[in-house]
C-alpha cells in the first residue's frame, strides 16, 4: 500500500492507494467547531464516525444512492472512490437549530415542512458562507445541471435517513452534504456521523450529536456510541 498524503482537514486525513481511482480515508478523534476556533478530542471518534458512516453510505447505496464509499478496511479507515471536490456543502434542515436558529431568530425545534435546503462555500479562511446557486453558477463551483443533481439527491438522502433515523427512535433535524466528480458522475462524498448531522432523541429530545461538544453539554464520547449502538454496524 502507497501512503502518500493527498490532503489533511480537520476530521479526516486522505492518502492515495495503488489504485489511483481510490483513496483511504482516516478519520480522526480531532473535533472543531465555529470554524475551527473552538478545538478539542473526542474519544473513539475517528472509529465511531468511520463505522457510522460506513453504516450509512451501504444503507443509502442498497436504496439506490450511489456514493464514494467502498469498504472499511480497519478502525477508523475506509477506501473510498477518489473525487473531485465540489466546494459546496448541502445542508438539509428538517427543524431549526444552529446558525439557521441564530441567522432568522428561530426558536431550536421549529419544524420546516417541505425542509429547507441550504448552500455553503467551503473555505475556512472564510467561515464557510452560505451562497446560493448564482453564485455557485457564476464562480463555476458547479455546472447547473450538477446543482439540480446534489439537491435532488440530498432531498432522496433525507427521505431516506429520516426513515432510518424513526425507526431506531432518533429524529433526523439536520445534516450536511458533500460531493464530487467520478468521471461524468456526482457522486456523494465525504461523511455522515454524528459531527455532520444534528440527532435528538424521539422520546426525551436529547441531543446525540456534536451539538454536545459546541455547547459544551458533556456525554459526547457516550452520545456518538448511542448512535452507533442504535443504527448497528455496517455489514462485512
Ligand atoms: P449549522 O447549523 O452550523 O449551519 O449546521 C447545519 C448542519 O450541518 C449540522 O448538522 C452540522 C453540519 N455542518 C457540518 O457538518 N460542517 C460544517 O462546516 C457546517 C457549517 C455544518
Ligand atoms: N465543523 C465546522 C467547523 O469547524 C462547523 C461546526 O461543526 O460547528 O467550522
Amino acid at each position: 500500500m502507497k501512503n502518500n498524503f493527498l490532503y489533511e482537514g480537520k476530521a479526516k486525513k486522505i492518502l492515495e492507494t495503488e489504485d489511483p481511482t481510490v483513496v483511504k480515508m482516516v478519520f480522526k478523534d480531532d473535533a472543531t467547531a465555529f470554524d475551527g476556533k473552538k478545538k478539542g478530542v473526542i474519544g473513539d471518534k475517528g472509529e465511531v464516525n468511520a463505522t457510522i458512516s460506513a453504516r450509512i453510505f451501504q444503507f443509502l447505496k442498497h436504496n439506490g444512492i450511489e456514493n464514494h464509499f467502498l469498504e472499511k478496511t480497519g478502525p477508523g479507515e475506509i477506501l473510498a472512490r477518489k473525487l473531485e471536490i465540489i466546494p459546496v456543502e448541502v445542508v438539509i434542515r428538517n427543524f431549526a437549530a444552529g446558525s439557521i436558529s441564530r441567522r432568522l431568530g428561530l426558536k431550536e425545534g421549529l419544524p420546516f415542512k417541505p425542509p429547507v435546503l441550504e448552500f455553503f462555500y467551503k473555505d475556512d479562511r472564510l467561515g464557510d458562507p452560505m451562497i446560493n446557486e448564482a453564485h455557485i453558477q457564476t464562480m463555476g463551483w458547479a455546472k447547473e445541471n450538477e446543482v439540480a443533481r446534489m439537491k435532488e439527491i440530498a432531498y432522496r438522502v433525507n427521505d431516506l435517513l429520516i426513515d432510518l433515523f424513526r425507526e431506531v427512535g432518533i429524529q433526523l433535524v439536520d445534516f450536511k452534504l458533500e460531493f464530487g466528480r467520478a468521471g461524468e458522475e456526482i457522486l456523494l462524498g465525504d461523511e455522515i456521523s454524528p459531527d455532520t448531522c444534528r440527532f435528538w432523541d424521539l422520546e426525551t429530545g436529547e441531543k446525540l450529536d456534536k451539538d454536545r461538544f459546541r455547547q459544551d453539554l458533556g456525554g459526547v464520547e457516550a452520545a456518538y456510541q448511542e448512535i452507533l449502538k442504535r443504527i448497528g454496524e455496517p455489514e462485512k
